[in-house]
């Protein structure tokens, strides 16, 4: 046991006596390894397949929002360059799994699922619960986002009750979800911003009513159309039977 203690402060020492040069080098490689190991390492390969069967499996009887999750994740995590973060927002009712479809999408991201340390989760009323500390939450909302992204360019941010969720703390959200949104020199196009929110669906509904109207596909409408995509934005952040 002495003889390697011994050994362990020798090695110590010797480093410390190298040059300053090597022993950036050093630090460099430890900091290599580490991301490279300990951190990139939470990612998956993506696999188009995958989800798909994922999303056939355990996404009974919407076969729409399938549909459209794996062809948005998709085009999402096969582009290289994406020119603006992947959003996705579910709305409905409690029961119909606006929960299970983001843990499906965090499972075919991250190798831990859900439970990456990547993944970032706020429910409104609990992470934000008094009025009175609305500015200490948007600054640290702000803080948050921005330091996480900084770190891990991969993040995902679940934001839960969205029809919950005070203006001003949404007013804090929309700049990072912008095109080629640059906050203080950080890009956000590789983070992942996901909404769920019990509102919003009769304004949906009549949009999607309007298309189909005139003819178009219902998924059609909601993949192409940056039209479709503003207005579920606007009534995720200005719904009128908001509680606020
Ligand atoms: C991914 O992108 C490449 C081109 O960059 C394309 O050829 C391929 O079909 C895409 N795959 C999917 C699943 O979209
Ligand atoms: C990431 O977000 C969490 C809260 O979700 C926060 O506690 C943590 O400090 C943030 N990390 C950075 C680097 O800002």
């Amino acid at each position: 046991m002495n003889a390697c203690h011994l050994l362990i402060v020798l090695l110590l020492v010797s480093n410390i006596t190298l040059s300053s040069g090597v022993l950036e080098v050093f630090a460099a490689i430890v900091s290599y390894v580490f991301y490279t190991f300990f951190d990139r390492n939470d990612l998956l390969p993506f696999d188009p397949k995958r989800l798909e069967k994922d999303l056939r499996d355990s996404l009974f009887g919407q076969h729409i929002v399938s549909d459209v999750v794996l062809k948005a994740v998709t085009s999402f995590m096969n582009d290289s360059n994406p020119n603006k973060p992947l959003v996705l927002s579910f709305h409905g009712t409690t029961g119909v799994g606006k929960n299970h479809v983001a843990k499906i999408i965090a499972r075919n991201v991250y190798k831990k699922g859900i439970q990456s340390k990547h993944i970032h989760t706020y429910i409104s009323e609990h992470h934000f619960p008094h009025r009175t500390k609305l500015d200490l939450y948007s600054a640290q909302l702000k803080q948050w986002i921005h330091g996480n992204v900084s770190s891990f360019p991969r993040s995902m941010f679940i934001f839960d009750e969205m029809d919950k969720m005070q203006p001003q703390l949404i007013d804090v959200i929309k700049p990072f979800l912008d095109y080629n949104a640059r906050v203080d020199r950080v890009s956000f196009h590789n983070a992942i911003f996901i909404f769920l929110s019990n509102a919003g669906g009769n304004v949906i509904a009549e949009v999607a009513l309007d298309y189909w109207r005139e003819g178009k596909n219902r998924e059609e409408l909601w993949m192409n159309s940056k039209e479709m995509e503003t207005k579920i934005l606007q009534n995720i952040f200005n719904d009128k039977n908001s509680v606020y």
